[in-house]
């Protein structure tokens, strides 16, 4: 692609595949803001070419028909596109036509964690290799700025742990539970009824959205990469409503948080439900928002929240990418930093990770059923920091028991889980929960 000279105010031509919701949003801010935009970037931003799969299905916002193509060529191979604005979604075809765009040197912006967490290295060494930028700062908390704030802001700090609350449905989920009392299938239906959790919602409510995110972010604080199957992850199915009574009356709340920290040499990449006491800030976090609390040796504790997703917190991420992008090809390259990952520490596996655990039991209700526990879980070196008796059931003479330990590591824990099953006196291992905090 040729290059513009430094300074010139010549309109750049964007090449947008996708008009869903993300795209939908990006064109109205363009559309509407398009003066204001024009400024900020140097020069018009102009729409050259959207892909859609339909060119006959109804949309939120209603481009010139003419602009609006199914072959991908019309944007790919278009001379007047500059930057191309992937908002498809999804691994393929997003992938092979962001590679396509990066080898003829147009710059990429685009909001895929799939393909941003599968294959992120591979493309930012492409990027590199054709000097020209890939932004993504919608792939993790939609409208909230944490890539940048990685990428520039704080590159001063060794960052030491990144916690996130970056999946909506979820917390929304989860969210319903606490302050309605509700079990998990209920509220996962409300949660579709409303149109915030997808017909086939088992990305976010398994964690996997989660964990696709948490790669991204852990790949930029620890500048190494943590690919999505280095992220331990568990979802949410398992929680029910009387978790969410014991964690209030224990002073917890429980959220699904995706946690990197750096240790001794290495990584801790997770998802996972925890309890997470009351009074910390992202407890707080409630319905669909997301936040991101981040540690480093100089700032300290940083915490950002917002709107993790919707059409126009979205393209809020997205046009800024556009902008920086626009600002790059008029001074002849990407003054934008890609990412370097120059650090290699593993991922420590999760059996060697060591945490807090609640524990919810159904036991007989007789003499020396808690030393029977007690010994299982000694056996395995989990101390028991409390242990409570919740509720008696007197016809089946049995009572439910939540213990919380201390530190113990996770292979350890999982072991004792094992053979608590198998005691007479255990009817049901009701549930886990690790604690953070
Ligand atoms: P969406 O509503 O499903 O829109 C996808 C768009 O891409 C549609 O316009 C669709 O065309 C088009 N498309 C998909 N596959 C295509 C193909 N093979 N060929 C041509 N067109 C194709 O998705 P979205 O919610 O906007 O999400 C877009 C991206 O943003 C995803 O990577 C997502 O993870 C990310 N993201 C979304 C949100 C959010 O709030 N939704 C937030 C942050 C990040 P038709 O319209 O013709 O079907
Ligand atoms: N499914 C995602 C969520 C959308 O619920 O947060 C944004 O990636």
């Amino acid at each position: 692609m040729a290059r513009q000279r430094p300074g010139r105010a010549k309109s750049i031509g964007l090449g947008i595949l996708g008009l869903g919701v993300v795209g939908g949003g990006v064109y109205r801010a363009l559309s509407q803001k398009a003066a204001v935009l024009a400024e900020r970037a140097g020069g018009p931003l102009t729409v050259e070419a959207i892909l859609v799969r339909d060119l006959k299905k109804g949309r939120a916002v209603q481009p010139p028909p003419r602009l609006l193509t199914t072959d991908p060529k019309d944007v790919l191979g278009n001379p007047r596109v500059d930057v191309v604005v992937e908002l498809l979604g999804g691994e393929q075809p997003a992938l092979e036509y962001i590679q396509e765009a990066l080898r003829s040197g147009r710059h990429v912006v685009t909001a895929n964690k799939d393909v941003l967490a599968k294959h992120g290295a591979q493309l930012l060494a492409l990027g590199r290799e054709r000097d020209v930028g890939l932004q993504f700062e919608a792939s993790v908390g939609g409208g909230i700025p944490i890539i940048g704030s990685l990428l520039h802001d704080l590159l001063a700090n060794n960052l030491t742990a990144v916690y996130g609350i970056i999946n909506g449905t979820t917390n929304y989920i989860l969210t319903k539970m606490a302050r309605e009392g509700l079990d998990f299938a209920p509220a996962l239906k409300q949660a579709q009824d409303l149109g915030y959790a997808e017909a086939d919602p088992s990305h976010d409510i398994q964690g996997t959205d989660a964990a696709y995110k948490l790669a991204i972010l852990a790949t930029l604080a620890f500048h190494t990469q943590v690919r999505p199957e280095d992220v331990y992850r568990e979802g949410i199915e398992r929680l029910a409503s009387r978790d969410f009574r014991y964690a209030q009356e224990l002073g917890y709340a429980i959220k699904l948080l995706a946690i990197a920290k750096a240790e001794e040499g290495a990584i801790q990449a997770r998802v996972h439900p925890v309890f997470l006491p009351q009074d910390y800030p992202l407890a707080k976090v409630d319905g669909v928002f997301n936040a991101v609390q981040v540690e480093g040796d100089l700032v300290g504790p940083l915490l950002f929240q917002g709107q993790g997703a919707g059409a126009l917190p979205t393209a809020s991420a997205v046009v800024a990418d556009i902008i920086h992008a626009a600002k790059d090809i008029r001074q002849g390259g990407p003054a934008t930093p890609l990412p370097l990952l120059n650090d290699s520490r593993p991922v420590r596996p999760m059996a060697e990770v060591r945490t807090r655990y609640y524990l919810r039991l159904s036991v007989s209700d007789q003499p020396g059923v808690l030393a029977q526990i007690a010994q299982v879980l000694g056996e395995q070196q989990i101390s028991i920091a409390s242990v409570i008796q919740k509720e008696v059931y007197e016809e089946a003479q049995t009572a439910e028991l939540v213990i919380m330990t201390h530190k113990a590591r996770e292979d350890a824990f999982q072991e004792a889980l094992r053979r608590l099953a198998l005691l007479s006196v255990v009817s049901e291992v009701g549930n886990y929960v690790r604690v953070e905090g």
